[in-house]
């Protein structure tokens, strides 16, 4: 069969569903509301309180503080962590550039170290060959909607004496072990912004338990102030970090279906997963060429005997995976580029996935320090990613992708 990006007929034509959904009524009608009352100031309704409150309580911890975006949500996290200059905090070296950007803007200095190569997420092993004296706290991000495994890397942390700030950008709704993902630490951040579950554009969210930690939060977040404090009255250093209410009327009606997008999301990655089970290895000495795929594929690597393609596993302890990406792991011998442009040609679109963090020069200029990341590096290379609105499609949409990979490949079905 002839890949569309050799002027064959692509697998799909049909468009995938867009991101953000569209609006719901309930979203339409707060947003009017507050247009109407006048109170669009984020100082001035009760939308950001009763959307910081909504998270607390979804993630069952006491008090929340929304905030402009998830990147100075974590800044201000750390901020109330009493993270600061001199500080090391760990980080995963596959994640959004902006979890150690946080980090730089609280003056303290990332640590970028490996990952698990199985399932991605922050490597409890990793976390612990990289603490020093001066190790302050630790990031886990939970990747692409499922939570890093937080009973290991609470155990590093309690064993050494660091604050844990849980990066949720990608994970609202997601539960570990049946708890839901921001309360596991001492304080975990949402992002709101475009591509995420819950977006207003932008804005952010964090949760945390102890009312010290939400003070010193809520005051980075606004300008230094004492939360009930007089208004001219700044006893901290502080920042104007806030979310307006228009946003908060965005996303306080999207928590009424954000289980049941989590669950078509989950639909979609199960089907996927299943099709790509019955996919099998053409390839070899022999056949490396030959296939449909033929161009792309590089004969100089034998056959392992596994999957061409296979779903990265979520860590142990997975209750709930909210699904912000669907990360597929490329076994098969195929060059990287070909495979994005080939499979973009067939109408699906995938994405190359994130460089490792510790490649960005920026940030060890800016005193980033890296451990050795060989999961990483191999992640770089083999996986790519399934992005949330194409998840929202039908189940049977799936069968396009597995088509798609499969005719890219030359595997057969
Ligand atoms: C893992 C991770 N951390 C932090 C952020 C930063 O969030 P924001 O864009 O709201 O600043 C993002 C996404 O943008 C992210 O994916």
């Amino acid at each position: 069969m002839k890949l569309a990006i050799d002027g064959g007929t692509p697998v799909r034509s049909a468009s995938w569903p867009s991101w953000p959904p569209p609006l719901s009524a309930g979203q339409r009608e707060l947003v009017t509301e507050v247009l109407e009352s006048g109170l669009w100031g984020a100082t001035q309704g009760s939308l950001c309180t009763d959307l910081a409150a909504a998270f607390a309580a979804r993630s069952a911890v006491p008090h929340g503080v929304t905030v402009g975006n998830a990147t100075l949500g974590l800044f201000a996290a750390l901020r109330g962590l009493g993270v600061g200059p001199g500080d090391e905090v760990i980080i995963p070296a596959y994640t959004f550039v902006a979890s150690a950007t946080s980090v730089i803007l609280a003056g303290a200095i990332p640590v970028i170290v490996d990952v698990d190569p199985v399932d991605l997420h922050l490597s409890a092993a990793a976390v612990e060959a990289a603490v020093t004296p001066r190790t302050a706290a630790i990031m886990p991000v939970h990747l692409a909607g499922s939570p890093a495994d937080m009973d290991a890397l609470t155990a590093v942390a309690v064993r050494h004496g660091l604050a844990v700030v849980e990066d949720c950008a990608q994970s609202h709704g997601a539960l570990y072990r049946g708890r839901p993902v921001g309360g596991l630490g001492d304080a975990g951040v949402f992002s709101f912004q475009a591509s995420k579950a819950m977006t207003a554009g932008e804005g952010g969210v964090i949760v945390c338990r102890d009312e010290g930690v939400h003070a010193r939060t809520w005051s980075a977040c606004n300008l230094g102030r004492r939360l009930g404090g007089a208004w001219y009255g700044h006893p901290e250093v502080g920042w104007n970090l806030r979310l307006t209410e228009i946003q908060a009327a965005l996303l306080l009606p999207w928590l009424d279906r954000l289980e049941e997008e989590i669950a078509r999301r989950n639909a979609f990655c199960e089907a996927v997963e299943r099709e790509l089970g019955r996919l099998s290895v053409p390839w070899g000495p022999a056949s490396a060429g030959s296939g449909a795929g033929g161009a792309g594929v590089s004969s100089s690597v034998e056959p392992d005997g596994s999957l061409p393609v296979t779903v990265v596993p979520q860590p142990p302890g997975t209750t709930l995976d909210s699904r912000h990406l669907l990360m597929l792991r490329v076994n098969a011998p195929v060059d990287r580029e070909f495979l994005l442009a080939a499979m973009a040609a067939e109408g699906v679109p995938l994405d190359g996935g994130y460089p490792p963090l510790g490649t960005m020069s920026a940030l060890t200029e800016a005193g980033a320090r890296v451990e050795p990341c060989p999961a990483v590096e191999a992640a770089s290379r083999t996986v790519v990613w399934v992005r949330q609105s194409m998840l929202m499609e039908e189940a049977d949409g799936a069968s396009d992708v597995v088509e798609a990979l499969a005719k890219v490949l030359g595997a057969d079905r």
